[in-house]
Protein backbone atom coordinates (compact mmCIF):
# COMPACT_ATOMS: atom_id res chain seq x y z
CA UNK A 1 0.00 0.00 0.00
CA UNK A 2 1.02 3.56 -0.23
CA UNK A 3 0.39 6.76 1.75
CA UNK A 4 -0.72 10.26 0.60
CA UNK A 5 -0.82 13.39 3.18
CA UNK A 6 -2.84 16.25 1.65
CA UNK A 7 -0.44 19.20 3.17
CA UNK A 8 -2.03 22.35 0.56
CA UNK A 9 -4.28 24.69 2.44
CA UNK A 10 -3.56 28.26 3.08
CA UNK A 11 -5.21 27.77 7.15
CA UNK A 12 -6.80 30.67 6.87
CA UNK A 13 -8.55 30.64 9.89
CA UNK A 14 -5.44 30.15 12.30
CA UNK A 15 -3.77 33.25 11.40
CA UNK A 16 -1.60 35.26 12.13
CA UNK A 17 0.04 32.22 12.87
CA UNK A 18 -0.40 30.79 9.03
CA UNK A 19 1.00 34.24 7.73
CA UNK A 20 4.89 32.80 8.22
CA UNK A 21 3.72 29.07 8.79
CA UNK A 22 2.38 26.08 6.94
CA UNK A 23 -0.52 24.74 9.55
CA UNK A 24 0.45 21.35 8.90
CA UNK A 25 3.92 22.39 10.52
CA UNK A 26 2.66 23.71 13.47
CA UNK A 27 4.12 21.41 16.74
CA UNK A 28 1.56 20.14 18.94
CA UNK A 29 3.41 18.90 22.29
CA UNK A 30 6.81 20.57 20.20
CA UNK A 31 6.44 18.24 17.11
CA UNK A 32 4.59 19.25 14.25
CA UNK A 33 1.25 17.81 13.26
CA UNK A 34 2.35 16.71 9.38
CA UNK A 35 5.29 14.70 11.25
CA UNK A 36 2.83 12.72 13.29
CA UNK A 37 0.99 11.93 10.43
CA UNK A 38 4.08 10.87 8.73
CA UNK A 39 4.62 8.64 11.81
CA UNK A 40 1.21 7.33 11.54
CA UNK A 41 1.52 5.78 8.29
CA UNK A 42 5.11 4.28 8.46
CA UNK A 43 4.02 2.68 11.52
CA UNK A 44 1.40 0.96 10.16
CA UNK A 45 4.10 -0.35 7.69
CA UNK A 46 3.96 1.76 4.39
CA UNK A 47 7.30 3.25 3.08
CA UNK A 48 6.05 4.90 -0.24
CA UNK A 49 4.25 8.70 0.92
CA UNK A 50 3.21 11.43 -1.81
CA UNK A 51 2.73 14.51 0.03
CA UNK A 52 0.43 16.65 -2.33
CA UNK A 53 2.22 20.53 -1.23
CA UNK A 54 0.38 23.83 -2.56
CA UNK A 55 1.88 27.02 -1.44
CA UNK A 56 3.60 26.64 1.30
CA UNK A 57 5.14 23.89 -0.46
CA UNK A 58 8.63 25.17 0.00
CA UNK A 59 8.36 25.25 3.61
CA UNK A 60 7.16 21.44 3.85
CA UNK A 61 9.76 20.55 1.51
CA UNK A 62 12.23 22.01 3.63
CA UNK A 63 10.87 20.71 6.71
CA UNK A 64 10.35 17.28 5.85
CA UNK A 65 12.72 16.22 3.11
CA UNK A 66 12.94 12.75 1.21
CA UNK A 67 11.57 10.85 4.75
CA UNK A 68 15.14 9.17 5.30
CA UNK A 69 14.67 10.51 9.32
CA UNK A 70 11.65 7.95 9.22
CA UNK A 71 12.45 5.25 6.75
CA UNK A 72 9.81 6.22 4.10
CA UNK A 73 10.19 7.65 0.92
CA UNK A 74 8.22 11.05 -0.14
CA UNK A 75 7.19 12.25 -3.34
CA UNK A 76 6.23 15.64 -3.39
CA UNK A 77 2.82 16.13 -5.92
CA UNK A 78 2.07 19.57 -6.77
CA UNK A 79 -1.47 21.21 -6.44
CA UNK A 80 -1.33 24.41 -8.19
CA UNK A 81 -4.72 25.46 -7.07
CA UNK A 82 -6.76 24.42 -3.65
CA UNK A 83 -9.28 22.99 -5.53
CA UNK A 84 -10.35 19.96 -3.50
CA UNK A 85 -9.52 16.86 -1.83
CA UNK A 86 -10.79 14.97 -5.07
CA UNK A 87 -8.32 17.01 -7.16
CA UNK A 88 -5.62 15.99 -5.04
CA UNK A 89 -6.17 12.58 -5.40
CA UNK A 90 -6.45 12.90 -9.37
CA UNK A 91 -3.43 14.32 -9.58
CA UNK A 92 -1.69 12.05 -7.54
CA UNK A 93 -2.60 9.42 -9.86
CA UNK A 94 1.11 8.66 -11.71
CA UNK A 95 2.69 8.30 -8.09
CA UNK A 96 -0.32 6.15 -6.70
CA UNK A 97 -0.45 3.47 -9.85
CA UNK A 98 -2.83 0.84 -8.96
CA UNK A 99 -2.40 0.11 -5.90
CA UNK A 100 -4.36 0.43 -2.70
CA UNK A 101 -3.74 3.29 -0.61
CA UNK A 102 -4.76 5.42 2.69
CA UNK A 103 -4.83 8.87 2.18
CA UNK A 104 -4.66 10.73 5.31
CA UNK A 105 -5.07 15.30 5.69
CA UNK A 106 -2.06 16.61 7.23
CA UNK A 107 -3.74 18.84 9.55
CA UNK A 108 -5.44 15.66 11.38
CA UNK A 109 -4.65 14.04 14.65
CA UNK A 110 -6.13 11.15 15.81
CA UNK A 111 -5.81 8.86 19.10
CA UNK A 112 -4.16 5.33 18.68
CA UNK A 113 -2.68 5.62 15.11
CA UNK A 114 -4.52 3.87 12.24
CA UNK A 115 -2.32 0.78 11.79
CA UNK A 116 -5.47 -1.80 12.91
CA UNK A 117 -7.34 -0.14 9.88
CA UNK A 118 -5.00 -0.28 7.73
CA UNK A 119 -4.06 -4.15 7.88
CA UNK A 120 -7.69 -4.35 7.83
CA UNK A 121 -8.19 -2.77 4.43
CA UNK A 122 -5.17 -4.06 2.54
CA UNK A 123 -6.75 -7.22 2.98
CA UNK A 124 -10.05 -7.27 2.48
CA UNK A 125 -12.07 -7.14 -0.68
CA UNK A 126 -13.41 -3.53 0.13
CA UNK A 127 -12.86 -0.55 -2.81
CA UNK A 128 -12.66 1.81 0.46
CA UNK A 129 -13.14 2.38 3.96
CA UNK A 130 -13.53 5.17 5.21
CA UNK A 131 -13.56 6.48 8.63
CA UNK A 132 -16.43 7.85 11.03
CA UNK A 133 -16.64 9.37 14.60
CA UNK A 134 -19.62 10.82 16.20
CA UNK A 135 -19.74 14.53 16.64
CA UNK A 136 -22.66 16.96 18.52
CA UNK A 137 -22.57 18.85 15.47
CA UNK A 138 -20.88 17.66 12.59
CA UNK A 139 -22.67 20.34 9.33
CA UNK A 140 -18.98 21.45 8.82
CA UNK A 141 -17.96 18.02 8.04
CA UNK A 142 -19.06 15.23 5.50
CA UNK A 143 -21.84 13.66 7.27
CA UNK A 144 -22.66 9.76 6.63
CA UNK A 145 -25.95 8.16 6.81
CA UNK A 146 -25.80 4.64 7.65
CA UNK A 147 -28.62 1.75 7.78
CA UNK A 148 -29.55 -0.70 9.94
CA UNK A 149 -27.66 -2.95 8.48
CA UNK A 150 -24.57 -0.72 9.07
CA UNK A 151 -23.86 0.09 5.61
CA UNK A 152 -23.78 3.60 4.32
CA UNK A 153 -27.15 4.95 2.71
CA UNK A 154 -25.41 7.92 1.78
CA UNK A 155 -22.41 10.74 2.39
CA UNK A 156 -23.52 14.69 2.05
CA UNK A 157 -20.77 17.19 2.37
CA UNK A 158 -21.59 19.81 4.76
CA UNK A 159 -25.07 19.46 5.09
CA UNK A 160 -27.14 22.58 6.71
CA UNK A 161 -29.16 19.43 8.37
CA UNK A 162 -26.99 16.48 9.29
CA UNK A 163 -28.52 13.26 8.40
CA UNK A 164 -26.48 11.95 11.64
CA UNK A 165 -23.64 12.47 13.78
CA UNK A 166 -21.47 10.84 11.83
CA UNK A 167 -18.76 12.87 10.69
CA UNK A 168 -16.09 11.45 8.04
CA UNK A 169 -12.89 11.81 9.96
CA UNK A 170 -9.95 13.28 7.56
CA UNK A 171 -8.57 9.46 7.13
CA UNK A 172 -9.54 7.58 3.62
CA UNK A 173 -8.47 4.46 1.77
CA UNK A 174 -8.95 3.37 -1.61
CA UNK A 175 -8.32 1.36 -4.43
CA UNK A 176 -7.83 2.39 -7.99
CA UNK A 177 -11.53 2.62 -8.25
CA UNK A 178 -11.55 5.87 -7.35
CA UNK A 179 -9.81 7.83 -10.43
CA UNK A 180 -13.13 6.69 -12.19
CA UNK A 181 -14.94 8.68 -9.46
CA UNK A 182 -12.87 11.62 -9.29
CA UNK A 183 -13.21 11.66 -13.14
CA UNK A 184 -17.05 11.19 -12.54
CA UNK A 185 -17.67 14.16 -10.60
CA UNK A 186 -18.37 17.54 -10.52
CA UNK A 187 -17.16 20.77 -9.04
CA UNK A 188 -19.45 21.66 -5.54
CA UNK A 189 -20.62 24.84 -4.44
CA UNK A 190 -17.36 26.06 -3.15
CA UNK A 191 -15.27 25.20 -6.63
CA UNK A 192 -13.88 22.15 -5.17
CA UNK A 193 -13.43 18.42 -6.15
CA UNK A 194 -15.17 16.86 -2.90
CA UNK A 195 -13.93 13.51 -2.08
CA UNK A 196 -17.16 13.08 0.12
CA UNK A 197 -18.66 13.25 -3.56
CA UNK A 198 -16.51 10.87 -4.78
CA UNK A 199 -16.92 8.63 -2.24
CA UNK A 200 -21.23 8.32 -2.82
CA UNK A 201 -20.05 7.75 -6.79
CA UNK A 202 -18.29 4.76 -5.76
CA UNK A 203 -21.04 3.47 -3.95
CA UNK A 204 -23.76 4.32 -6.28
CA UNK A 205 -21.85 2.52 -8.87
CA UNK A 206 -21.42 -0.66 -7.18
CA UNK A 207 -18.61 -0.32 -5.46
CA UNK A 208 -17.84 -1.54 -2.00
CA UNK A 209 -17.08 1.50 0.87
CA UNK A 210 -16.60 0.14 4.37
CA UNK A 211 -17.67 2.11 7.15
CA UNK A 212 -14.90 2.25 10.53
CA UNK A 213 -16.51 4.22 13.08
CA UNK A 214 -13.61 5.30 15.59
CA UNK A 215 -14.47 5.61 19.25
CA UNK A 216 -11.13 7.46 20.44
CA UNK A 217 -10.73 11.21 19.70
CA UNK A 218 -9.92 13.05 16.46
CA UNK A 219 -9.16 16.73 16.17
CA UNK A 220 -9.28 18.50 12.61
CA UNK A 221 -7.02 21.56 13.93
CA UNK A 222 -8.68 24.53 12.01
CA UNK A 223 -9.22 26.81 14.99
CA UNK A 224 -6.88 27.75 17.55
CA UNK A 225 -9.36 26.37 20.46
CA UNK A 226 -8.88 23.02 18.13
CA UNK A 227 -4.77 23.35 17.65
CA UNK A 228 -5.21 24.09 22.05
CA UNK A 229 -7.63 20.83 22.02
CA UNK A 230 -4.67 19.04 20.52
CA UNK A 231 -2.44 19.93 22.48
CA UNK A 232 -3.94 18.61 25.40
CA UNK A 233 -4.59 15.13 24.20
CA UNK A 234 -1.47 14.97 22.61
CA UNK A 235 0.42 15.52 26.06
CA UNK A 236 -1.76 13.10 28.04
CA UNK A 237 -0.40 10.55 25.24
CA UNK A 238 3.89 11.34 25.19
CA UNK A 239 6.60 9.98 27.29
CA UNK A 240 7.55 11.70 30.28
CA UNK A 241 11.17 11.83 30.75
CA UNK A 242 13.78 14.58 32.16
CA UNK A 243 16.62 14.85 29.83
CA UNK A 244 17.36 18.56 30.82
CA UNK A 245 18.17 20.25 33.77
CA UNK A 246 16.25 20.65 36.90
CA UNK A 247 17.77 22.78 39.84
CA UNK A 248 17.05 21.69 43.30
CA UNK A 249 14.75 24.92 43.88
CA UNK A 250 12.05 23.60 41.01
CA UNK A 251 9.60 21.25 41.47
CA UNK A 252 8.78 19.22 38.38
CA UNK A 253 5.89 16.95 38.53
CA UNK A 254 5.57 13.48 36.88
CA UNK A 255 3.93 14.18 33.71
CA UNK A 256 6.73 16.63 32.57
CA UNK A 257 8.79 15.78 29.45
CA UNK A 258 11.99 18.23 29.92
CA UNK A 259 13.67 18.11 26.20
CA UNK A 260 17.51 18.15 25.57
CA UNK A 261 19.23 20.77 26.59
CA UNK A 262 16.47 22.86 28.33
CA UNK A 263 17.00 24.18 32.00
CA UNK A 264 14.26 24.84 34.34
CA UNK A 265 15.40 27.03 37.37
CA UNK A 266 13.59 28.31 40.83
CA UNK A 267 10.62 27.47 38.94
CA UNK A 268 7.20 25.50 39.19
CA UNK A 269 6.39 23.13 35.85
CA UNK A 270 3.17 20.89 36.64
CA UNK A 271 2.16 18.12 33.96
CA UNK A 272 1.06 17.31 31.98
CA UNK A 273 3.53 19.59 29.59
CA UNK A 274 6.88 19.58 27.79
CA UNK A 275 9.34 21.89 27.93
CA UNK A 276 11.60 22.08 24.24
CA UNK A 277 15.22 21.37 23.98
CA UNK A 278 17.49 24.38 25.21
CA UNK A 279 14.33 26.45 26.59
CA UNK A 280 14.88 28.42 29.47
CA UNK A 281 12.04 28.61 32.92
CA UNK A 282 13.40 31.08 35.34
CA UNK A 283 11.49 31.87 38.50
CA UNK A 284 7.84 30.54 36.96
CA UNK A 285 5.41 28.62 36.88
CA UNK A 286 4.05 26.71 33.94
CA UNK A 287 1.24 24.73 34.42
CA UNK A 288 -0.58 21.55 32.84
CA UNK A 289 -1.25 21.44 29.42
CA UNK A 290 0.91 23.93 28.58
CA UNK A 291 4.10 22.84 25.59
CA UNK A 292 6.67 25.43 25.73
CA UNK A 293 8.46 24.94 22.39
CA UNK A 294 12.84 24.44 21.32
CA UNK A 295 14.61 28.01 22.88
CA UNK A 296 11.81 29.47 24.36
CA UNK A 297 12.67 31.69 27.66
CA UNK A 298 10.03 32.19 30.35
CA UNK A 299 11.39 34.41 33.33
CA UNK A 300 9.17 35.36 36.42
CA UNK A 301 5.88 34.66 34.36
CA UNK A 302 3.26 32.26 34.88
CA UNK A 303 1.33 30.32 31.73
CA UNK A 304 -1.00 27.67 31.34
CA UNK A 305 -2.81 25.73 28.99
CA UNK A 306 -1.19 27.02 26.24
CA UNK A 307 1.08 26.57 23.37
CA UNK A 308 4.07 28.72 22.61
CA UNK A 309 6.38 28.27 19.56
CA UNK A 310 9.66 28.42 19.29
CA UNK A 311 12.54 31.06 20.27
CA UNK A 312 9.86 33.20 22.12
CA UNK A 313 10.54 35.23 24.81
CA UNK A 314 8.44 35.55 27.92
CA UNK A 315 9.39 38.18 30.95
CA UNK A 316 7.92 39.66 34.15
CA UNK A 317 4.46 39.23 33.28
CA UNK A 318 2.67 38.74 36.58
CA UNK A 319 -0.91 38.31 34.98
CA UNK A 320 -1.12 34.18 34.33
CA UNK A 321 -0.90 33.93 30.88
CA UNK A 322 -3.73 31.10 29.74
CA UNK A 323 -5.83 29.49 26.80
CA UNK A 324 -2.75 30.89 24.42
CA UNK A 325 -1.16 30.29 21.07
CA UNK A 326 1.95 32.21 20.48
CA UNK A 327 3.93 31.93 17.56
CA UNK A 328 7.62 32.02 16.45
CA UNK A 329 10.42 35.11 17.81
CA UNK A 330 7.66 36.91 19.61
CA UNK A 331 8.39 38.79 22.64
CA UNK A 332 6.12 39.56 25.36
CA UNK A 333 7.59 41.48 28.00
CA UNK A 334 6.72 44.58 30.78
CA UNK A 335 7.39 47.54 29.96
CA UNK A 336 9.04 50.41 32.25
CA UNK A 337 8.99 53.46 30.17
CA UNK A 338 6.10 55.47 30.86
CA UNK A 339 3.63 56.19 29.92
CA UNK A 340 2.08 52.95 31.51
CA UNK A 341 0.30 51.83 29.09
CA UNK A 342 0.04 48.63 27.00
CA UNK A 343 2.40 48.93 24.14
CA UNK A 344 2.41 46.18 21.15
CA UNK A 345 3.56 45.34 17.48
CA UNK A 346 0.72 42.46 16.77
CA UNK A 347 0.58 41.06 13.22
CA UNK A 348 -2.45 41.12 10.69
CA UNK A 349 -5.28 38.76 12.06
CA UNK A 350 -3.96 38.55 15.87
CA UNK A 351 -6.31 38.49 19.20
CA UNK A 352 -5.26 39.50 22.32
CA UNK A 353 -7.40 39.50 25.19
CA UNK A 354 -6.36 42.22 28.06
CA UNK A 355 -7.65 41.56 31.38
C1 LIG B 1 -12.75 17.85 4.52
C2 LIG B 1 -13.79 16.92 3.91
C3 LIG B 1 -14.87 16.58 4.95
C4 LIG B 1 -14.20 15.97 6.18
C5 LIG B 1 -13.12 16.94 6.72
C6 LIG B 1 -12.34 16.28 7.84
O1 LIG B 1 -13.34 19.10 4.80
O2 LIG B 1 -14.35 17.55 2.77
O3 LIG B 1 -15.78 15.66 4.41
O4 LIG B 1 -15.19 15.73 7.18
O5 LIG B 1 -12.20 17.29 5.70
O6 LIG B 1 -11.37 17.14 8.38
P1 LIG B 1 -12.54 20.49 4.55
O7 LIG B 1 -11.37 20.48 5.48
O8 LIG B 1 -12.15 20.50 3.12
O9 LIG B 1 -13.53 21.57 4.90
Amino acid sequence: MKGLILSGGSGSRLRPITFTNAKQLIPVANKPILFRVIENIRDAGITEIGIVIGNTGQQIRDAVGRGGRWGVNITYIEQDQPLGLAHAVKISQDFLGDERFVMFLGDNVIEGGISPLIAQFETSEWNSQIVLTRIEDPRQYGVAELGDDGRIVRLVEKPKEPPSDLALVGIYMFDHHIFEATNAITPSWRGELEITDAIQWLIENGHTVHPYVHRGWWIDTGKREDMLEANDLVLEEIDYYVEGYVDRDSQVGRRVRVQRGAEIINSVVRGPSIIGEDARIVNSYVGPFTSIGHNVVIENSEIEHSMVLENSRIHNIGARIQDSLIGRNVTINRSPIKPKAHKMTLGDNSQVGIL
